[in-house]
């Protein structure tokens, strides 16, 4: 049996979940569930990013001590990615103290990577990010993602020797041993390596009090990347327990504003403690409001809960993961939305199982069961290729043309017409390429899935008792 780790990032606790925070969890759910169908042992993490300046100044603008906001808001993502039906393994905060105390320990560790420096320059805290000068020149000192002027820092902070390991990241990048999805983002972080200078790791207790003390040096606390990072190993239990079980990951899901953390600061990191780097680094884009990146002051913001509570959970993950490319940025329109549930939930497959079950149950058809469900080859490369909104697609061509056949090979008229053995051939073949179609699609919507194999589960079949997808 083979081990599986995957990974999503940890959204930042200033605020509530959005609809970009659930790519993450929908996206790395289809991949575990998809592995644990494939017999593969799945560790499974998800978590909070608590530190930092952002959160620190938010939890003091809204006058609530920090830590009791950051356990406020932990839990409410912990119930949003419940409400997903996200089928993790592990919950990680930074705050909390074994984190924390194994976060200093990788730091000692990477000593001999580490030098102190004075650093003068730019630092964006929405995006808790250094700005180089030309990015600073480019966007003229106003952050593009936050609309907020870049804030000058003059201090003595501890840096990373990431030039140690350039050489190395290149290498891994090129040949494929980290493999970046989606590639053409590959050129784009193989030119931001180039540039990329040794990273600032630290900042004064003077300027952020809010994350977790340098080792040895209480006038310093870390920079919360360089905490948040190491999330993905210290909930294995690194450094005290041997986490060759599961590291590297199989795969890390993250959306493209922080690839580069990733797929730079994150492998040096990582040759710095002398551990693989993960296998595939999955990029997806951003999720728009009628072509906009959603923002409260367009007001614009769609509510995640409320797109769930619309149509149900179903729909919400049948939308994102197949409407949305798993790549490239899409948009959510409540129009497409409504679309996309009428014409192809309700009426593709919520029709399909009605009408194949109904068929089945008035002319009493009995249908020998497939012992062994297999994925197509097809399927299992798209899947393998984290190519998810691709291989939801070739799923729904099987059940459109099965749509088709019925209305092709019509068993209600070979029913009309006594022709019992071919009514029974027809209604088997065509259950049982619905209940393989069902397999390849339980991945992504386990909850329909299950309904599905149900109805023709049993020596009867059960037509549902109301529909899959009632029309709304
Ligand atoms: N805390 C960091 C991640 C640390 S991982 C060691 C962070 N947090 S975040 O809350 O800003 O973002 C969390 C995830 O949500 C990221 O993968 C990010 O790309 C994703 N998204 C945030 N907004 C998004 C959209 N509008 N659309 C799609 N995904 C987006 O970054």
């Amino acid at each position: 049996m083979k081990k599986r780790y995957i990974t999503t990032a940890i959204p930042y606790v200033n605020g509530s979940p959005h609809i970009g925070h659930a790519m993450d969890y929908c996206l790395a759910d289809v991949c575990a569930r998809y592995y644990r169908a494939c017999g593969d042992e799945v560790k499974f993490q998800i978590g909070t990013d608590e530190h930092g300046n952002k959160i620190f100044q938010k939890a003091k603008e809204l006058n609530i001590p920090v830590q009791e906001y950051v356990d406020k808001n932990s839990e409410k993502f912990k119930s949003f990615v419940e409400k997903l039906g996200v089928s993790y393994t592990d919950f990680v905060r930074t705050t909390s103290s074994k984190h924390e105390e194994y976060v200093r320990r990788i730091w000692q560790k990477l000593s001999n990577h580490i030098y102190k420096d004075k650093y003068e320059g730019w630092y964006c805290t929405g995006c808790e990010r250094y700005i180089t000068e030309k990015e600073y020149e480019e966007n003229d000192g106003v952050c593009p993602d936050h609309q907020k002027p870049y804030e000058k820092l003059k201090e003595e902070n501890y840096y990373y020797r990431v030039a140690d390991f350039k050489e190395q990241i290149r290498k891994a990048i090129e040949s494929d041993k980290m493999l970046i999805l989606p590639d053409f983002r590959k050129k784009e972080i193989l030119r931001l390596l180039e540039e990329t200078p040794d990273v600032s790791i630290s900042r004064p207790t003077s300027q952020l009090t809010w994350g977790v003390t340098v080792p040895g040096d209480e006038t310093q606390v870390m920079y919360v990347w360089m905490d948040a990072l190491a999330n993905y190993i210290t909930v294995l239990g690194y450094p005290e327990e041997d986490i060759s079980d599961w590291w590297p990951a199989t795969a890390q899901f993250v959306g493209k504003d922080i690839l580069r953390f990733h797929t730079i600061l994150w492998p040096a990191i990582l040759m710095g403690l002398g551990l693989p780097l993960p296998k595939t680094v999955v990029s997806h884009g951003m999720v728009l409001s009628n072509g906009q990146k959603m923002s409260k002051t367009i007001g614009n913001v769609v509510e995640p809960i409320e797109v769930i509570d619309k149509y149900g959970l179903e729909a919400f993950r049948y939308y994102f993961l197949r409407h949305v490319d798993t790549f490239a940025d899409a948009d959510f329109t409540w129009e497409k939305y409504s679309e996309a549930y009428n014409n192809e939930l309700a009426n593709d497959l919520g029709n399909l199982v009605q009408r194949l079950a109904t068929l089945a149950q008035k002319n009493n058809v009995r249908i020998d069961k497939i012992d062994d469900m297999v994925f197509s080859d097809e399927y299992v490369r798209l899947m393998d290729e984290c190519k998810y909104a691709r291989a939801f697609d070739l799923v729904w061509e099987k059940i459109q043309n099965l749509n088709k056949r019925i209305d092709d090979e019509k068993p209600w008229s070979l029913a009309k017409n006594g022709e019992v053995d071919q009514l029974n051939q027809c209604m088997q073949s065509l259950i049982n390429d619905l209940l393989l179609a069902n397999y390849e699609l339980s991945p992504f919507l386990p909850g329909t899935a299950e309904k599905i194999k149900g109805v023709f589960a049993g020596d009867e079949v059960m037509p549902p008792e109301s529909p899959l997808f009632p029309k709304g």
